[in-house]
């Protein structure tokens, strides 16, 4: 079953108003909502905030039958070129919080770990088509980068950007990454841009957010609609 998983209530709150057929199922620490999205079958919930709540619902998501997962939520853009309202669809993930320098690992490496994760091809296609669709909005597939921090300075962008290549900066993607690539399970993480992580970051991020939700909301409704119909 294909599983849809943001970080905040605004997030995923428009896809549900949409699920038909809905049931819930509780899980310690977070709400599985189950039911039919435009014609498919799906699990869709609001994980929290930060790397841990995302690996703890990941993990329950699995546990309850998801073989694909989309995350959907925004991020702080960090490409130059990204504007709020823009999309980024994730090649890859990195947790650029991570710091084991002292023993000579390279900085975002969890020892023992590939240093980032790549999403799945065929759903970072449907999301770079169905980001394509939505009226006045760039789309770009980059690396996203997560860490347990909200980026709002110059100097945090010039980190991701020079430091990791990072597209936009999150809170969670890279961990979901983390637990379906042990899994085995294909994901991809679509972000839209409701700050450009700079000092007027805070300010942005609240402003922009009904914005961004709806875009996000169109990119997955988008996705449905093509995963649903084989190519
Ligand atoms: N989510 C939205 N904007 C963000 C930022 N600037 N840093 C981290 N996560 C974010």
């Amino acid at each position: 079953m294909l599983a849809i998983m943001g970080a905040m209530d605004e997030e995923i709150e428009l896809l549900l108003e949409g699920l038909e057929a809905r049931e819930t199922l509780e899980r310690p620490g977070v709400t599985l909502h189950r039911g039919v999205l435009d014609g498919v079958p799906v699990l869709l919930t609001r994980g929290g905030i930060g790397k841990v709540n995302a690996a703890m619902t990941a993990t329950h998501l699995l546990h309850a039958g998801a073989t694909r997962v989309i995350f959907t939520g925004v991020a702080g853009g960090v490409h130059p070129d990204l504007r709020v309202g823009d999309i980024v669809v994730s090649t890859d993930l990195v947790q650029h919080d991570v710091d084991v320098t002292a023993l000579g690992y390279a900085p975002g490496t969890v020892p023992g770990e590939t240093p980032a994760w790549a999403a799945d091809p065929q759903l970072r296609a449907a999301a770079l088509a169905a980001a394509g669709e939505v009226e006045g909005v760039r789309a770009l597939e980059g690396r996203v980068a997560s860490g347990d921090q909200f980026i709002a300075s110059q100097e945090g962008v010039q980190r991701l950007w020079t430091g990791f290549g990072a597209a936009c900066a999150e809170m969670e993607g890279a961990a979901v990454a983390q637990v379906c690539a042990k899994a085995g399970v294909p994901f991809v993480v679509i972000r839209s841009v409701s700050d450009t992580a700079d000092h007027a970051a805070n300010v942005d991020y609240r402003t922009f957010m009904p914005l961004v939700a709806r875009h996000a909301k169109q990119v997955v409704r988008g996705m449905l609609a093509r995963l649903s119909t084989p190519a």
